[in-house]
């Protein structure tokens, strides 16, 4: 592989033991996919943050990094193992909860910008069109490839951090043209109206592309900003797609032409295509647990969610998870007040497919709008899901049931 100057004496240690491991750790994966060069990256936003994952080993990895390394480029931090502030009052283990916190500020001391969320984008962390970064979380990687044109991708834990220590990724995947192109066509027959629609169409998507690039075409009207993070997450957590186009929408397609080959036949999503997904996730009964903010919700769910549960009682279990910087908007507007009034819970940084409280709280059902969250909830936690919109998550949080 080509190295820079300046990449060359990273390698050779001139800056210190940590740099050098960590260009040894990204030639190592250059050469594995065969890149020739390395490319420089604007920001990083790092997975594998939570103590859940890292465990002590990637605690004590990050601790050493942090005694001779700073980041070179911004880095933002994905979900943690808890919420930072209410981790006693929510229930997370002491032990736990003081290991995270070792390992956060570990982060913190190379430089990281403790977001503690999976829509960086929405926490000051928003790349631009063409830029290259090293972004991992998979719905955030899907966003920031897809539907900003930035270019990124899949990172772990520990190449996001050698990223951030280095500035640079090896030049291969989705950061060259020619892997950015889609490889299948889907036709959308169905009107897509709410965030439940774009993440049965994701479930269906991510399902037939697996690893591949999909291209959405016959899609009516713009989606908003939170339902592409709805198709994203389902996207990536159905099959690993890391890059999708939405035709007139996205902005490496405006047209079908500039992104996928005549020959390529398109796949239906009709409305029997869309029950299908749907009879996947169609629990009935009593429902225990509501989860909202999987990816976590911006400022507009918020609205939406305290508008539709002002001067109500819920019977079931509300999580409403978000970032603090969003949680500290909402509180200013009055939101978190009308969810909290009705019994719901608004929890911080931290994620509710990889929270270890769940296990504690005795839950069989979850009602989602999330098709990440469905889609793990049966395997991770043993938990019966319905995908349903947000108003209807709300229905069954207030009745307490669902379908019955
Ligand atoms: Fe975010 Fe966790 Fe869902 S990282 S996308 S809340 S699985």
């Amino acid at each position: 592989m080509h190295l820079t100057a300046e990449e060359q004496k990273m390698l050779d240690g001139a800056y210190g033991e940590t740099v050098r491991r960590s260009m040894k750790v990204l030639v190592a994966l250059g050469e594995i996919y065969g890149a020739d060069h390395m490319i420089e990256v604007k920001n990083v936003h790092s997975p594998g943050v939570s103590y859940r994952v890292a465990g002590d080993a990637g605690l004590g990895y990050v601790e050493d990094a942090s005694k001779d390394a700073v980041f070179q480029v911004p880095m933002t931090l994905n979900t943690i193992g808890i919420d930072e502030k209410d981790w006693k009052q929510i229930g997370f283990p002491e032990d736990f909860s003081c290991k995270q916190l070792e390992l956060s500020r570990a982060y913190e001391k190379m430089g990281a910008i403790p977001t503690n969320s999976c829509t960086p984008y929405l926490n000051g962390n928003l790349p631009m069109f063409g830029e290259h970064v090293a972004w991992g979380e998979s719905s955030a990687v899907a966003f920031v490839n897809s539907v900003i044109g930035a270019r990124t991708n899949r990172e772990g834990g520990p190449t996001a951090l050698a990223a951030a220590i280095t500035g640079r990724v090896p030049a291969y995947g989705y950061h060259l043209d020619e892997n950015r192109k889609g490889t299948h066509l889907i036709r959308v027959e169905v009107d897509l109206k709410t965030d439940k629609d774009f993440a049965v169409l994701g479930y269906f998507g991510g399902k037939l592309a697996g690893k591949d690039v999909p291209v959405f075409e016959g899609i009516k009207r713009r989606p908003t900003l939170e339902q592409f993070k709805a198709l994203g997450a389902a996207l990536a957590s159905a099959g690993a797609v890391a890059l999708y186009h939405v035709v007139g929408f996205t902005p490496e397609a405006p047209t079908k032409q500039d992104v996928i080959g005549d020959e390529i036949q398109p796949v239906v999503f009709d409305q029997a295509a869309y029950d299908k997904v749907c009879e996947k996730f169609s629990q009935k009964g009593p429902i225990d647990f509501v989860v909202l903010g999987c990816p976590h919700v911006s400022i507009r769910e918020f609205e939406e969610i305290a508008g539709l549960v002002r001067g109500k009682r819920l019977n079931s279990d509300l999580w409403v998870c978000t970032s603090r910087m969003v949680r500290e908007l909402a509180e200013r507007m009055g939101f978190v007040e009308d969810i909290q009034a009705a019994g719901g819970e608004i929890i911080c940084d931290t994620c509710p497919v990889l929270c270890c409280t769940l296990t504690q709280r005795g839950y069989k059902t979850v009602a989602t709008n999330s098709g990440k969250m469905a889609h793990y909830a049966p395997g991770l936690w043993n938990l019966q899901p319905v995908l349903l919109n947000t108003a209807e998550c709300i229905q069954a949080a207030i009745d307490g049931k669902w379908g019955e």
